[in-house]
């Protein structure tokens, strides 16, 4: 075989195990759509990043030549591999949105920095040819200014989600976000239209970009707070993917193409589902204006009443219709498996059982459905906001357990709360109510919440594992 055919049948062999790794991460992500095939979806898709990985390495061929650094590339993922599986490892089920926006902030940033890395390599021929309006140059400087913003942000949600760095809210922050954000693609049309002959006078732009989407990207983000930061990350996810794309246009690689075009398409279609499930505008979210702040004018009426387990488990056992409300303090709890003997117990004694499902519920998209999936809770046993809300009023007991912000009727009564207009599951609509919490501490929005002092509830206070596996007993007993 001559070296040229040699080199023909390594390419197409590439392209070959480019076009098996696409299918993997499509076969993958479909199947991540449904608990039940989640793990093995994210483990197909796995394989083809490996697949992809090993394959770039021993047959990619740039201007004829095969890859180099080869040792540097080995050392790089293996130092990579062990930070990565040693974290992953080691996080707490509720830190997963911290180490969701750390990662993916990585991500932005080495998309980033295959721009700053590339842009002296813009062929001079191309320059000569068609100045700074090319689709390499613009390949460059949106992969430079999504990723950073990406990366930027991605750094100060995790912050903001580990509880390290607070909000920051300043009345014209809308103004100057939009103002930085217009300054950002006013340069990519002035450097793309100006007369530039060479990249090296290309360079203080660029680092001049750079620092205004680190800057773009810190206080799009500072703003946000409480109950809307979900939203945030899944932006910012599709951020990463769109930069990652840039990075296959430029080195005209098909699987980093695919790969960042799936993460773009799939975090935008969320970060849509988000905004609608939260009621909230596309636009108000990319220039970071909207959530945070605490609420300023709540006035307590009523007092809290609190319930004991014999009586909550009477008035379960006796119930025809019951609702349970999982949030953020069930996952903390580790509480998903006795819960379910919970309504396992209840169903055998011929109540009806639901669990209403808040799309924010928790710390993570998905997070109550992976949870309860956790404890083999029927798919079909779950039922989302709006599909439960106007069955609400014919429900017997609704059971919120270490859930707050999603029941706070604050987000339908109150417009100076930040969390005004998101849609809640409307607990208080149930003809009987029992909170189960330890105490009457706030929830992420950190605002009180008036359902804990309405007529119909009665708290059950205590851990959510210990107060379920008591009111388990409790309910066997009668
Ligand atoms: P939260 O509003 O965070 O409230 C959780 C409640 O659980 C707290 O009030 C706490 O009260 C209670 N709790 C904590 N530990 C407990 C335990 N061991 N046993 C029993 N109760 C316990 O939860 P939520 O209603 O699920 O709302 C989620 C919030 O997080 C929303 O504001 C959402 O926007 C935000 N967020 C969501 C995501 C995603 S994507 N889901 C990501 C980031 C932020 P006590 O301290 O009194 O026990």
């Amino acid at each position: 075989m001559n070296q040229l055919s040699q080199l023909q049948t390594g390419l197409s062999i590439l392209e070959l195990i480019y076009l098996i790794s696409s299918v993997l991460f499509i076969l993958g992500l479909k199947m991540l759509s449904h608990p039940a095939t989640a793990r093995k979806g994210n483990s197909l898709a796995a394989v083809g990043m490996v697949m992809a990985i090993v394959a770039t390495i021993l047959l990619h061929h740039r201007d004829g030549k095969p890859i180099g650094n080869i040792g540097l590339i080995l050392t790089a993922i293996a130092i990579g591999s062990v930070i990565g599986w040693v974290i992953a490892k080691r996080v707490k089920m509720t830190a997963m949105p911290q180490l969701v926006s750390f990662f993916n902030g990585m991500g932005g940033a080495a998309a980033a920095l295959i721009s700053m890395i590339e842009f002296p390599n813009v062929s001079p021929e191309l320059i000569a040819k068609s100045g700074m309006a090319n689709g390499e140059v613009l390949a460059i400087l949106l992969g430079l200014m999504i990723g950073t913003v990406s990366w930027a942000g991605s750094m100060i949600a995790f912050g903001k989600l580990d509880g390290r760095i607070g909000d920051m809210r300043i009345k014209a922050m809308r103004y100057v976000n939009l103002t930085i954000l217009a300054i950002l693609i006013g340069f990519i049309i002035f450097i793309m239209t100006r007369h530039v002959r060479s990249s090296a006078e290309l360079a203080p732009l660029v680092y001049i970009m750079f620092a205004i989407s680190v800057i773009y990207g810190v206080l799009f983000v500072m703003p946000i707070g409480g109950a809307d930061m979900p939203v945030v990350i899944s932006l910012l996810n599709s951020f990463t993917g769109v930069a990652a794309a840039m990075g296959g246009f430029l080195y005209n690689n098909q699987i980093m193409l695919t790969g960042g075009i799936l993460v773009g398409s799939a975090g935008t279609i969320l970060t849509v589902l988000m905004c609608k499930a939260m009621n909230r505008s596309l636009l108000n979210v990319i220039i970071g204006v909207f959530g945070g702040g605490g609420q300023t004018n709540v006035t307590v009426t009523g007092s809290v009443k609190e319930i004991s387990i014999s009586d909550a488990a009477v008035l379960l056992t006796y119930s025809r219709k019951v609702v349970i409300v999982p949030g953020y303090g069930l996952a903390v709890a580790q509480a998903q498996h006795i819960c379910h003997e919970l309504d396992k117990i209840l169903e055998e004694k011929g109540v009806e059982v639901r669990y209403a499902i808040h799309p924010v519920a928790g710390r993570m998209p998905g997070h109550m459905n992976v949870l309860l999936a956790e404890a083999d809770v029927p798919y079909e046993q779950l039922i989302e906001s709006d599909e439960i809300n106007p069955d609400l009023p014919n429900t017997d007991v609704i059971v919120v357990i270490g859930a707050n912000d999603v029941v706070n009727p604050a987000a339908e009564d109150d417009p100076s709360s930040p969390i005004y207009g998101m849609p809640i599951i409307k607990a208080r609509d149930a003809k009987n109510i029992i909170v189960m919490k330890r105490g009457m501490g706030k929830g992420y929005a950190a605002i009180e919440n008036l359902l804990f002092y309405n007529d119909k509830t009665r708290m059950l206070f205590g851990d959510a594992k210990s107060t379920l596996q008591n009111l388990v007993n409790e309910v066997k007993s009668l």
